[in-house]
């Protein structure tokens, strides 16, 4: 059994971290490559590890980016250091055999496309959470977002692929001047029950 984090903890990862709209670097593609090596081990279904990435950060790739953004969300991811693109992959199934040897869990997805479906953006959606998590981890600030057209997204950046983008995260370290007031969050009381 582990202890508790520091309370310092809470706040880097969830008290006081924030949604940020601008951001400075540097955000090296090793801190990438940490982010991720986090992220990986958070867990999903039949550890099918269905996340994809494609790292935005060069002029080029930002001038691409920068036709599938909804306008408000423009400015402040051509300025950002780096844009994870994040999306879920409908052939993850095939990769089953080498993530979950110990059973057949391919056979539970073939030709079976809601399900498929359902498992990848499920458990895509879960690991995007992870990045974020493990981004504040050490000591990034993310700027996730849904506001683009993914399959002008999926066309430019997942082609030949079946990776479906759902997810924009804007990275770097955040500039608190530009924040938001933060918005309230619902009570215990308010959305759960024990039983
Ligand atoms: C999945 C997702 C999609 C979002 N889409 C956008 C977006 O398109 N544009 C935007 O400005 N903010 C977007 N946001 C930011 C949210 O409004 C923000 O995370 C929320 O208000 C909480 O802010 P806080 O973390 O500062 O408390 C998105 C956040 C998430 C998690």
């Amino acid at each position: 059994m582990s202890a508790a984090l520091p309370a310092a903890a809470f706040d880097q990862l969830f008290l006081a971290a924030r949604t940020h709209n601008a951001f400075t670097g540097p955000i090296e593609d090793a801190d990438l490559q940490a982010i991720f090596d986090l992220m990986k081990w958070g867990p999903t279904g039949a550890n099918s590890c269905p996340v994809r990435f494609r790292f935005i950060r060069s002029p080029e790739a930002k001038e691409t980016l920068r036709a599938t953004l909804q306008p408000g969300n423009v400015e402040k991811t051509m300025a950002a250091p780096v844009t994870a693109l994040v999306g879920y992959d409908l052939e993850f199934y095939e990769h089953l055999p080498r993530l979950f040897p110990h059973a057949d869990a391919k056979s539970w997805f073939v030709g079976n496309e809601p399900s498929i479906r359902h498992n990848a953006f499920l458990n895509a959606s879960l690991q995007a959470g992870y990045f974020i998590v493990a981004a504040r981890s050490l000591g990034f600030d993310c700027g996730p977002m849904s506001g683009f057209d993914s399959e002008k997204a999926d066309q430019a950046f997942f082609a030949g692929t079946r990776v479906k983008s759902f997810m924009l995260v804007n990275l770097g370290h955040g500039d608190p001047a530009k924040l938001y007031p933060r918005g309230p969050r619902f009570d215990f009381s308010e959305v759960c029950a024990v039983l």
